[in-house]
């Protein structure tokens, strides 16, 4: 079997979205380990999709030529003309990218990273990030998107946003910095589910043993991306890697120490902390102090300490 002709699942909300483009496409379930394709070219596609989701069935196998019209659709609804000039509102315009980032996570996991899921996170990291700079602030973006996007966007798109405003206190900073750093908040963690992240969490609270493909994902990301290492940035690649490593080196992969976490990982690895204590509190803006002052006990050290600075400096 060709590659073209592999089959790939995919969420049928996917489908149902971009159903004008699949009008004729096959779809297969998977029943006890077998394949069975379930439309021919007259059927009604929109049909089968709407009763598979009657009988709450989430997910269908399409081919993975199919995939790479899913990926053209996606990439001309982020096209500048599709994005800026039409009347959809800023909280549709969200949706679109949590979804976009949904097929690339799915595609990413079942095929790899090849240049074109390249290009499109790299449109889906450039529209993020648009949006981002047009908010007022992280409370006012957090009240505004909470419920319009899944709670992995959100914290992506908001660790984005303190790095952003992080690394504006740095002589060094620029748009660029930014645009890598928001990049690896938008991959770090595209080997995990939703099982995983509920593991990780705990794990943070709790401590004990963390399952071997968990503490391996931030190498096992950062190894299929070397592979687009000219279209991916080696800083993005080296923020992923160290995403979860601690200045003490009680962190993982590698549980290196903070002497050897460059500065831009260091205020990644502050934002995205400060970001996940605060959903812990569901939002709870008032928190942000109690919560730094956690984070000051532990992130200490010379890169550590002038990240905690700069994130002191704007949650005010
Ligand atoms: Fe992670």
């Amino acid at each position: 079997m060709s590659d073209e002709e592999k089959l790939i699942k995919i969420p049928i909300t996917q489908l149902v979205k971009f159903s004008d483009s699949f009008a004729g496409a096959e779809i297969h379930l998977s029943v006890a380990g077998k394949f069975v394709r379930l439309n021919y070219a007259t059927d009604e596609f929109l049909d089968i999709l709407r009763r598979l989701q009657q009988k709450e069935v989430e997910q269908v196998y399409i081919r993975q030529s199919e995939v790479k019209v899913i990926m053209k659709e996606i990439q001309e609804s982020l096209s500048a003309r599709k994005f800026y000039q039409s009347k959809t509102t800023v909280e549709e315009k969200v949706e679109v990218l949590d979804e976009s980032m949904k097929t690339v996570k799915n595609i990413i996991n079942q095929i790899g990273v090849d240049s074109e899921t390249v290009t499109l996170l790299r449109l889906v990291n450039v529209r993020t990030m648009s949006i981002l700079q047009e908010s007022p602030g992280l409370y006012a973006f957090i009240k505004r998107f909470k419920k319009n996007c899944s709670e992995e966007f959100l914290r992506a798109m908001l660790t984005s946003y303190v790095l952003a405003l992080m690394v504006d206190k740095f002589p060094w900073r620029s748009e660029s910095v930014k645009e890598k750093g928001a990049m690896a908040s938008l991959l770090c963690d595209l080997l995990l589910d939703k099982k995983d992240f509920e593991i990780l969490r705990k794990w943070e609270k709790d401590g004990g043993e963390l399952p071997e493909h968990i503490r391996n994902h931030p190498f096992e990301i950062a190894e299929k991306l070397r592979q687009k290492r000219d279209l991916i940035p080696f800083e993005t690649i080296t923020i992923i890697e160290q995403h979860h490593e601690m200045p003490d080196g009680s962190g993982f992969p590698d549980g290196i120490n903070g002497g050897r976490i460059n500065q831009l990982s260091a205020i990644f690895i502050v934002s995205q902390r400060f970001i996940e204590l605060l959903c812990d509190t569901n939002f709870d803006y008032e928190m942000r102090f109690l919560i730094v002052g956690r984070l000051q006990k532990k992130y200490q050290g010379k890169s550590f300490e002038k990240a905690m600075e700069a994130l002191t400096s704007i949650v005010r």
